[in-house]
């Protein structure tokens, strides 16, 4: 497994602002699709790609396409879906598959409540979108269950991590072809699991308290 946190300017001040308790949901939102664009401009480094022939207006070149069929994207519901429109901007030709998780809330353990994915995805290159690596255990259900369909390699975008929820990755996905792309790794957990500093709840602060 491989860890990549971007650093960039630009992704530390959006970053910034969507921490700020004060933002609303609608500037988190925008602020949240154009920080997942920025991530996913490095995650996409390895998109498979093949040699095309084009015709310019001048002449016959060669040039770069993206390889068929092109890479799935995943968001986890209910945070992921926020994530979505920033990633797809940047790859519209993806396709989209969806998995609803949540924890529960006593047992911090992750259930599946919604799926709509290919059954066979093997070989396929697969993008995960969720927004908060917190105790791994979210991530680390969806990772078992995109392998167990066939996927090939697995990039998960997130916002923010926590290095319990890392460490715990690393050492159940190791040797894994699992890339985990960040925008921050913070300080650490708090006792109900939440991230520190964090920005506490994604899905609460992209869609209010449901
Ligand atoms: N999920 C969130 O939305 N926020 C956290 O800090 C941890 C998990």
């Amino acid at each position: 497994m491989r860890v990549l946190v971007v650093d960039h300017p630009l992704v530390a001040h959006k970053l910034t602002v969507l921490r700020d308790k004060e933002t609303s949901s609608p500037v988190f939102r925008l602020l949240t699709e154009e920080l997942v664009t920025l991530l996913a401009y490095e995650a996409t480094r390895d998109v498979r790609v093949e040699t095309v022939h084009i015709e310019t207006p001048v002449t016959r070149t060669e040039g770069t396409g993206l390889v068929k069929p092109t890479p799935l994207v995943v968001p986890i519901l209910r945070a992921g879906l926020g994530m979505l429109e920033g990633m797809t901007r940047l790859v519209p030709t993806a396709e989209v598959g969806f998995l609803g998780m949540a924890r529960n809330e006593e047992t911090l353990e992750a259930i599946t409540y919604a799926e709509r994915l290919p059954d066979d995805l093997t070989g396929r290159q697969v993008f995960v979108l969720d927004p908060m690596l917190a105790t791994g255990g979210t991530l680390r259900e969806a990772i078992k269950f995109l392998f167990a369909r066939g996927a090939a390699d697995i990039t998960c975008i997130c916002l923010l991590a926590a290095p319990e929820g890392l460490a715990t990755l690393q050492e159940e996905l190791d040797g894994r072809n699992v890339t985990i792309v960040l925008a921050s790794i913070d300080e650490k957990l708090n006792e109900k699991s939440y991230i520190v500093p964090g920005l506490g709840d994604a899905g609460d602060r992209l869609y209010g308290v449901v």
